[in-house]
C-alpha cells in the first residue's frame, strides 16, 4: 500500500505522516471545530444583565482606553516586585513568623525589609507590623531627622491632620510633641494652582532647616498630588540651599501609583501605612520607613528604643505571610484602586460635581475627591457608599469625633481591616467645601455598583 503523505509545519520543524496518522489527524481537528462551534454557540447564549444603570455603563465604556494603561502600570510594578522577591529569595520559611523579643526570626524580618527596599529604590527599609499606623511611622522618621533647636519646614503646605498634634501645632501638652522637645515649625503654603509654590521654595530653607516634610497625596485638602517628578525637583531645590537638610516624604496613598518612587529620587526617607497601597488590601496593620540606611535605622530607634535596632521584635506567623502576600498583591490593587478613581470623577462630573483630578486625568495617588458642597450631600454619599460594603452594610454613617482630628468626619468603611483605606472606602472631614475623599477597592467593579447607589442618593437631594 502506497504511504499517503502529508507534510506539515509546527513550530519551525516539519515532519512526515502516515496515513493512518493524517486520519487521525483528521479527526480530531472535526472533533476541535466541533467544540469551539459549541463554545461560540455557548457563548452567545451566555449573556448576564449588567448591573450598572446608563450613567455608570457609559462611564465604563468611556475608559477602556485609560484601563488598559493602568494595567500596564501594573505589570510594571508587579514585575519589579517579582524580581525583588526573588533577589531577596523569599520562601515560606520566611512565614514563620517569631515570638518574644523576636529573635528566632528565621531571615523573614530582614527579606521583607531587603525586597521592600529594592522595591521602593531605597538602600534600607523597616516594614513592621509594630507600626501603629502612617502617622506613626511618619513621626518616626520626623523624631530621626530632628533634634532641639532644629526646624521643620512643611513644603507642601499644611501637612496630614493627624500631624498637627506630632509636631505641636494644637492639642497633645505633655505628650512630647516636636515644639516640647524644642522643633519650630514653618510653612510653605502652596501656589494658588494648588501645587508647590517653586519660587518661594527656591529661598525657604535655612541654615537650621533640619528637616522637611514632603507630603505627596493631597490628604483631606483641595489640593494637587505630587508627582514622583515634581517631588525630585523639590528634594534638588531644597539641597541646593541646605544639602544636610533631611528630605521626609509621606508617602501615604502614593505607593505604585507610578513607575518609581521618591527614595529613588533622592528623598532621604519616606514613610507610609500597610493598610493603605503597599498591604495590597490583606496586610492586617503595620507601616514602613524606608531610605538612606542611616535615617532608617534613627527611625527604627524610635519605633522601638536606640539600641535596640533592627533586628528584634516579634511577628506572629499569620501577619508575617500576609505582609509578603500584601506587598506582592499591592501593584494589583493600587491599579484597580486607581480605575475606581477614574470612573467615580468620570460619574460625579457626568452629574455636575467638581473632581479633583478632573476626570480622565493621570493620578497621582489613589484619592479621588468630589466637592458636594453641603453637610447633606457629603453624609448621603458616605451613607451610599457603606451601603455596599462586604462589612457592615446595615451601618448608618455619622459625622464625629476622631482622634488626630480637629473637625468632625464622617467614614464609609465597611471593610475587613479595619480602618482600611486600600478596600472601598471614602471619607471627609464636617467642613467646607464638603469634599468626599473616595479610595481603594479590590476591583473597580465595586465603586462601579457603589456609585449606582450615590448616584440615586443624591438625584434624590437635589
Ligand atoms: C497624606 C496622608 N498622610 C498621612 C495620613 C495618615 O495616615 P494614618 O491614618 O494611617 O495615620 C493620611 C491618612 O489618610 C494621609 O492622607
Amino acid at each position: 500500500m502506497a504511504m499517503a503523505t502529508l507534510r506539515v509545519q509546527s513550530g519551525g520543524f516539519s515532519s512526515v505522516l502516515s496515513s493512518s496518522s493524517v486520519r487521525l489527524l483528521r479527526s480530531q481537528c472535526v472533533r476541535r471545530v466541533a467544540v469551539q462551534q459549541l463554545r461560540i454557540h455557548a457563548r452567545t447564549e451566555f449573556s448576564i444583565e449588567s448591573p450598572y444603570g446608563p450613567q455608570v455603563a457609559d462611564a465604563v465604556k468611556a475608559l477602556r482606553p485609560e484601563f488598559e494603561d493602568v494595567d500596564t502600570l501594573v505589570a510594571v510594578n508587579l514585575n519589579r516586585v517579582i524580581k525583588a522577591y526573588a533577589n531577596a529569595r523569599v520562601g515560606s520559611h520566611h512565614f514563620s513568623g517569631t515570638t518574644g523579643y523576636g529573635h528566632n526570626d528565621a531571615g523573614g524580618r530582614e527579606a521583607l525589609d531587603q525586597a521592600f527596599a529594592e522595591i521602593v529604590g531605597a538602600e534600607a527599609a523597616i516594614v513592621r507590623s509594630q507600626f501603629f499606623s502612617g502617622t506613626h511611622a511618619i513621626a518616626c522618621a520626623l523624631y530621626a531627622a530632628l533634634r532641639p533647636g532644629g526646624e521643620l519646614l512643611a513644603v507642601a503646605g499644611a501637612p496630614y491632620d493627624t500631624l498637627e498634634e506630632v509636631i505641636g501645632l494644637r492639642g497633645s501638652a505633655g505628650e512630647g510633641s516636636l515644639k516640647e522637645f524644642g522643633v519650630s515649625y514653618r510653612e510653605v503654603p502652596l501656589a494658588e494652582d494648588g501645587g508647590l509654590d517653586w519660587h518661594k521654595l527656591s529661598q525657604a530653607v535655612k541654615p537650621e532647616t533640619q528637616c522637611a516634610l514632603i507630603q505627596r497625596s493631597c490628604g483631606y485638602s483641595w489640593r494637587k498630588t505630587l508627582t514622583v517628578a515634581e517631588i525630585q525637583r523639590a528634594i534638588e531645590l531644597i539641597k541646593a540651599q541646605n544639602p544636610d537638610c533631611v528630605i521626609v516624604v509621606d508617602n501615604c496613598y502614593g505607593e505604585f501609583v507610578e513607575a518609581i518612587e521618591p527614595t529613588a529620587v533622592g528623598a532621604d526617607l519616606m514613610a507610609g501605612s500597610l493598610i493603605k497601597n503597599p498591604g495590597g488590601t490583606i496586610a492586617p496593620c503595620g507601616g514602613y520607613v524606608a531610605g538612606k540606611s542611616k535615617w532608617v535605622q534613627a527611625a527604627a530607634a524610635r519605633l522601638c528604643a536606640p539600641g535596640i535596632g533592627m533586628s528584634a521584635g516579634s511577628t506572629p506567623g499569620d501577619v508575617m505571610r500576609l505582609l509578603f502576600q500584601g506587598l506582592f498583591l499591592a501593584p494589583q490593587m493600587v491599579g484597580e484602586s486607581i480605575k475606581g478613581t477614574l470612573l467615580v470623577a468620570e460619574v460625579m462630573a457626568a452629574e455636575g460635581f467638581d473632581c479633583r483630578p478632573a476626570p480622565r486625568v493621570r493620578r497621582n495617588d489613589i484619592i479621588q475627591a468630589v466637592q458636594l458642597g453641603s453637610r447633606d450631600r457629603l453624609l448621603a454619599f458616605c451613607r451610599a457608599v457603606q451601603k455596599n460594603c462586604p462589612v457592615g452594610s446595615y451601618i448608618q454613617p455619622v459625622a464625629g469625633a476622631t482622634a488626630g482630628y480637629e473637625s468632625e468626619v464622617v467614614f464609609a468603611d465597611g471593610t475587613f481591616i479595619d480602618g482600611s483605606t486600600s478596600e472601598v472606602s471614602c471619607d471627609g472631614p464636617l467642613r467646607e467645601p464638603f469634599v468626599v475623599f473616595c479610595q481603594g477597592g479590590t476591583h473597580w467593579t465595586h465603586w462601579a455598583l457603589a456609585l449606582e447607589g450615590v448616584v440615586q442618593a443624591l438625584r434624590q437631594l437635589k
